[in-house]
């Protein structure tokens, strides 16, 4: 039997018996479970350590499972037809009779959607009979896996499995859209803010916090790697690991590249693998270059915002 599909079938097995599966997608790994079930989804929270009341990502094949659970409106259909499947993801309003578990939306009446582009992922998903609830498969507040392996430092024996895919093509969360009653952009990631208002010829904002949703991808203290991280540097000091994007005449031990010549997607695929690798070497402090604010290099910079917070307040406590 085909590799890739001996493997789909062991996570299958897995996760038709409630346990929780490490899953590749375009943007970072998932930690994945039937969003049907109580059981299974209750799982997710206990190995991420994650606050009950944050809400959890469900992943669709297509739209025919998601029109049991969601209400659809005609934005959300539009930008489903241009962007997906990609990394964004689409909070819509929950229906009444859906079958999604009190555990994945903390009871409220929203649902955040999203439909990955990885191949793998998507003959996964395109064989079950549920939606898979998938938040980012690493522990709360820390840095999001890029690979299997990072999967595996993450949650160690913990985990039943993990899908192999890879490593993940954009490296950065899904941008996350609010079409219920107001449209926002609730987070910056894999497509641009820009895009999707040329697209929709209109002016949404990203707004930062949202009320009544404890949301670590919106807190200040969020994708961390532990490590104070010293932010627009151009000249590191002696014990910094010094992270860049553009090639330097004269290099150090302690360089790390992102990008030898500024191109920002890759500097995006490479960051989380970076500050891991960074982590494992046991730094004590980071510095890293300036990096462009447009393009995805807004996003970029917003999770070096928050990862560089993590150390100021922890500091401060
Ligand atoms: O790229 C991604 O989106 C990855 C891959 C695995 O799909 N998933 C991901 O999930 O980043 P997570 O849980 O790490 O981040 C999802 C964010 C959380 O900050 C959560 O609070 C927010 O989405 N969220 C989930 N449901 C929501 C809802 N109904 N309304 C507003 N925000 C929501
Ligand atoms: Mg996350």
């Amino acid at each position: 039997m085909n590799k890739n599909l001996s493997n789909i079938k062991k996570a299958i097995k897995y996760l038709n018996n409630d346990e929780c599966v490490g899953i590749p997608t375009e943007t970072v790994y998932g930690l994945a479970a039937n969003a049907y079930s109580n059981k299974a989804t209750s799982k997710i929270f206990k190995l991420k350590k994650r606050p009950k009341k944050n809400p959890l990502i469900v992943h669709y094949y297509n739209l025919n499972l998601l029109k049991k659970d969601c209400v659809i409106n005609g934005k959300f259909l539009k930008l489903y037809k241009k962007y997906s499947p990609g990394p964004i993801s689409f909070v819509l309003k929950l229906k009444k009779n859906s079958l999604i578990s009190k555990n994945v939306t903390n009871n409220k009446k929203t649902l955040a959607v999203r439909f990955p582009k990885h191949t793998l992922t998507r003959r996964l998903l395109k064989k079950l009979k549920y939606p898979l609830a998938a938040p980012s498969a690493n522990v709360s507040t820390k840095i999001s896996p890029v690979s299997k392996l990072d999967v595996i430092d993450e949650f160690g024996k913990k985990i039943k499995y993990v899908l192999d895919g890879g490593q993940s093509k954009i490296g950065l969360e899904s941008t996350i859209i609010n079409l219920t009653d107001r449209t926002q952009i609730l987070r910056l990631g894999g497509i641009e803010k820009k895009d999707i208002n040329k697209f929709l010829k209109s002016n949404i904002h990203f707004v930062k916090k949202q009320k009544n949703i404890l949301s670590p991808g919106q807190s200040k203290v969020h994708y961390s790697p532990n490590i104070p991280i010293r932010l627009n540097v151009k000249n590191p000091k002696k014990n910094e690991a010094f992270i860049l994007i553009k090639k330097r005449k004269h290099s150090g031990k302690n360089f790390y590249y992102l990008s030898y010549n500024k191109n920002l997607k890759e500097v995006a695929k490479n960051l989380y693998k970076t500050l891991r690798t960074i982590k494992k070497r046991k730094f004590k402090y980071i510095a890293i270059e300036k990096i462009p604010n447009k393009g995805i290099g807004e996003a970029i910079n917003d999770r070096l915002k928050r990862a560089s917070k993590f150390y100021e307040k922890f500091s401060r406590s």
